[in-house]
């Protein structure tokens, strides 16, 4: 099935660019787990191609051919490989196990029901060996950035454009991105309360180790974004 990203593959890099803080992060949550690594939500291997250049094997799963064929060029590029994989977050084409999945930049956010982000962390959770850890990140936006974007055109990068439309009763986020030649597409994205992704962690068989608020590890005590570390409990 085609997805939203098919469209805006090309540009992905280009559009993410300035978003660096992350990887880092990633990295030493990789190097502490020895991998292998599976990343769902792999994209275009902003995170997954550092990793593998660290010489820690890394199966990635996406449902966009697109992100995984501009993926699978970054990797040649920087001559590492990444085992790239078709497939959704609710049920990862992964038979091996693991002791780390990540899933970042907010990919959890394409999930829209309660239903899907249980059956999504029970997947991950089947993947996980004892003991084994689910990293992640989601936001939820504050009101400032609500009024400060709703529903205008706003170049993020040059020549790259981005509109998002803000349901606060929904919470959800239909966010478009344009670029140069007719290159657009349209996603939706659904957010929670922090309470609400530890309840759902919990009830599928994770301990929350740590709730940061941002990629320094810093502890949340509120704000737009959470990055998770949850660990298998069972
Ligand atoms: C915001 S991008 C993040 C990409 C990459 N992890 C990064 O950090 O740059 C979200 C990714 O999730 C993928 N995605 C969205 N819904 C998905 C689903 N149901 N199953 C698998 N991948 C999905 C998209 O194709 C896209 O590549």
């Amino acid at each position: 099935m085609a997805s939203p990203y098919d469209r805006i593959a090309e540009i992905y890099d280009p559009w993410s660019v300035s978003v660096t803080e992350d990887v880092g992060f990633y990295l030493d949550e990789a190097r502490r787990s020895g991998g292998p690594v599976v990343e769902l939500g792999v994209g275009t291997g902003r995170i997954a191609v550092p990793i593998a250049a660290e010489g820690i094997r890394v199966i990635g799963v996406d449902s966009s051919r697109g992100m995984l064929d501009v993926c699978a060029r970054r990797a040649a590029l920087a001559g590492v490989e990444v085992d790239l994989r078709v497939g959704d977050l609710l049920d990862p084409p992964v038979r091996e196990r693991v002791p780390l999945v990540i899933c970042p930049f907010r990919s959890y956010l394409h999930l829209h029901t309660n239903e899907e982000r249980r059956h999504a962390f029970r997947a991950v959770r089947a993947l996980l060996i004892p003991n084994g850890r689910l990293v992640f990140d989601v936001f939820a936006p504050g009101a400032d950035d609500i009024d400060a974007t709703h529903d205008r055109w706003l170049e993020r990068e040059p020549g790259i454009w981005e509109r998002a439309v803000w349901d606060t009763d929904a919470r959800t986020l239909t966010l478009s991105v344009r670029g140069a030649s007719q290159t657009e597409t349209t996603m939706s994205l659904a957010w929670l309360d922090p309470e609400e992704w530890l309840s759902l962690l919990e009830e599928t068989g994770f301990e929350v180790e740590a709730c940061y608020g941002w990629f320094d590890r810093t502890p949340f005590t509120g704000g737009e974004d959470t990055v998770w570390v949850a660990r298998r409990s069972r």
